[in-house]
């Protein structure tokens, strides 16, 4: 949803008071953290959506790996998971059933099973997974948390909004986009993995609120500023030739409308790429916030363990704005 209508929706709703939730909605964060009677604490996020590209079973895959992303970028490790299914009856049984094997394909791949789910006949198709993981009580990565002198890593490039609107429209091929669904297949958690060896001290994925949206949010609760170098951000080859004049699906408007009040937006930075910046994206990277100092070999580890597109993008800052230069 347009981030300025769920406020509304949700202002005047009553706060969380179970002492047992750790990490609740205050800091929008990813998912949820809840201690159990054991004192283990489990991590729970819920993501579907309609269909970002035409292939049954990649939709299936890509959605699954969004939704386990919420896990990896709170350093938990799935458990298992739920399938949500609102399947239009019109549609073959066949094609359903390759969207359950994208999914579940993609659970197996991080380790995990998917023991059962929930189906509507809808009118409008969409799938996603419900995760359940488990944190290390101390180990969790929230947005909270991000000190200045950190470091801005990101570990995907940035433009699947705008490449998947493309398609929708038939303006590029299933080819030329195979790259950007290559990456929203890939699952977050060698990012993770890698990042654990380092002091990570904020971390989120980037999703439907685009990069903007979601680094404010790590600004908010952080209570620090950001400095973006524009130049820096990796983005898609196809979403930079579809830039200029290209077609932004609603959500990246209505990002832009919600979040452009926290930036400053140098004018050396080309109108095309700033939509960019608040494209909403589908399975984006982690954004994490590293000791500076650690910032080089972390990147290095992140591109030798395969995350190629992995990228400085800029600082933490203690002045409370964001700031984006060329
Ligand atoms: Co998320
Ligand atoms: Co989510």
């Amino acid at each position: 949803m347009d981030p300025a209508e769920l406020d509304r929706i949700l202002s005047g709703l009553p706060a969380v008071s179970d002492p047992n939730v750790l990490v609740g909605y205050s800091g929008r964060d990813d998912a949820t953290v809840y201690r159990l009677p054991s004192g283990e604490q489990i991590v729970q996020t819920v993501d579907f959506f309609t269909p970002v590209v035409d292939d049954p079973y990649d939709y299936g895959s890509i959605a699954a790996a969004n939704s386990l992303s919420d896990v990896y970028a709170m350093n938990a490790r799935p458990l298992f998971a739920l399938n949500i299914c609102c399947f239009p009856r019109k549609h073959s049984f066949e094609l359903w059933r390759e969207v359950l094997r994208g999914g579940g394909d993609k659970a197996a791949e991080a380790g995990i099973a998917i023991v059962g789910g929930h189906t509507v006949d809808d009118s409008e198709p969409k799938y996603g997974l419900v995760v359940t993981g488990l944190v290390d009580p101390g180990a969790i990565w929230v947005n909270e948390g991000a000190k200045p002198g950190d470091a801005l890593l990101l570990t995907k490039p940035i433009g699947t909004g705008l490449i998947t609107t493309a398609l929708k429209n038939e303006l590029v091929s299933a080819a030329e986009v195979a790259e950007a669904i290559g990456a929203m297949k890939t699952l977050n958690r060698t990012a993770a993995d890698v990042l654990r060896g380092f002091d990570v001290h904020a971390c989120t994925d980037i999703t439907g609120n685009g990069l903007i949206g979601h680094a404010s949010e790590m600004m908010e609760a952080s209570r620090v500023g950001l400095e973006l170098h524009a130049a820096d951000i990796p983005l898609f080859s196809l979403a930079r030739d579809l830039a200029e004049g290209g077609k932004f699906p609603g959500g990246t408007f209505a990002n832009r409308g919600y979040y452009e009040r926290l930036v400053d937006l140098d004018s050396s930075v080309p109108e095309s790429l700033s939509w960019l910046l608040f494209d909403a994206q589908t399975s984006g990277g982690l954004l994490a916030a590293v000791a500076g100092s650690q910032a080089e070999t972390a990147l290095a580890e992140l591109r030798r363990a395969g995350v190629t597109a992995a990228a400085l993008i800029g600082w933490v800052v203690a002045d409370e704005r964001m700031r984006i230069v060329k």
